[in-house]
């Protein structure tokens, strides 16, 4: 009887885009009571991007898919599945990754949106690991992208200096090889839904002229609660991840968090005992960039030739849902 060879989805080319505005914390000292050691101490960030007011999420993805295109020296047709992980998507319907097929020609590809949070980009890798493993497609987009600013509350102070926009891009595609995406894990926990939300917009409170007067369109969290949380639950994530794949935290290259708060991070490269140079952060220029930040992170870390072959690489994220995700790499 012959044995079937053992299929892995393989990440062959990454790519991301941020757009050109930059708003610093110095900016935002002027338009809320806040501060840029505030927002350094407890967050990390020091400045974020702001797209333009035409810009949507199918623009900053379409140039992300285009740089990773490019990288891997496809044609948008050679794409068979497009995923697109995003929470402020061009409409409610279509589909964002069905915009972003459009504007890059890509006639074959099917294409649907995922919605978990900051966890997306994880949760579409997650899915796309799975077509490729039973051969259901070949050349995968996977897209995080997210123009947050456009959600975001500029009168509070609590959430409006945590976010920015921006959209990273991976397309994968099956090998035999001894390398790949070696294991995904995603999980979620409704019962903490209230802690990070935008409670209208959608059929439990429909836009109204009294929805925006109340200003329910805009992201609201009870940060210090999602922080605990976030923290204990990033630790576990990531020491189980390893555990299950028999790997010593030694053994890892780079870790690539969802870049929402550097004490989060720091927490979590703690928790596995690993140095700070193990671990890749870019918050203090992008913010906290949503399903965007785990893929920008990625491809900075790959044109910054921070992987190398045989590498293994953990990404990790957590978010409103609540949803939380991991994917150990060995690149
Ligand atoms: O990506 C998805 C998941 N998201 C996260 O994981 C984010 C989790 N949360 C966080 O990152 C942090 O909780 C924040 C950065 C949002 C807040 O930091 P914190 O250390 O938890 O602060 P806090 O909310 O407990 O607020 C401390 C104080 C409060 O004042 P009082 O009550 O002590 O007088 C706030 O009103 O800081 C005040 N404050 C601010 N002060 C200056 C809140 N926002 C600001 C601000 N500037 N922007």
């Amino acid at each position: 009887m012959l044995r079937k060879r053992s299929l892995r989805a393989r990440i062959i080319s990454t790519g991301s885009y941020a757009p050109e505005k930059v708003l610093t914390n110095h900016a935002l000292e002027q338009m809320v009571e806040t501060s840029d050691e505030w927002i350094t101490e407890r967050t990390g960030i020091k400045e974020r991007r702001i797209a333009s007011p035409e810009q949507t999420a199918s623009d900053l993805a379409y140039e992300a898919s285009k740089q990773a295109l490019k990288t891997a020296g496809l044609k948008p047709k050679d794409i068979d599945l497009i995923i697109v992980a995003t929470v402020t998507g061009d409409t409610p319907l279509p589909s964002t990754a069905c915009v972003l097929q459009r504007k890059l020609g890509a006639k074959k590809a099917a294409a649907f949106d995922v919605n978990a949070a900051c966890s997306g980009f994880l949760y579409a890798l997650s899915m796309a690991d799975s077509f490729i493993k039973s051969s259901a497609f070949k050349k995968i987009l996977v897209v995080g992208t997210e123009v947050l600013s456009k959600f975001t509350d500029w009168k509070d102070r609590t959430t409006c200096v945590l976010f920015g926009d921006g959209a990273g891009a991976v397309i994968i595609e099956p090998t035999e090889e001894d390398r790949g995406i070696i294991s995904t894990h995603i999980y979620s926990d409704g019962e903490f839904g209230d802690l990070l939300l935008v409670p209208a917009g959608g059929s439990s409170i429909p836009a109204s002229e009294e929805s925006v007067k109340k200003r329910l369109h805009y992201i609201k969290m009870k940060g210090n609660e999602t922080f605990k949380v976030a923290v204990k639950t990033l630790e576990n994530l990531v020491v189980d991840t390893l555990k299950k794949n028999k790997l010593k935290p030694s053994e890892l290259s780079l870790l690539i968090p969802h870049q929402a708060n550097l004490r989060i991070i720091q927490a979590t490269a703690k928790r596995l005992k690993l140095p700070m140079d193990k671990v890749f952060i870019n918050i203090d220029r992008y913010g906290n960039t949503s399903a965007a930040s785990v893929p920008i992170a990625l491809d900075e870390a790959v044109r910054q030739g921070r992987v190398r072959d045989g590498d293994y690489i953990l990404m990790e994220a957590f978010g409103g849902g609540l949803t939380w995700a991991s994917a150990l790499v060995k690149w």
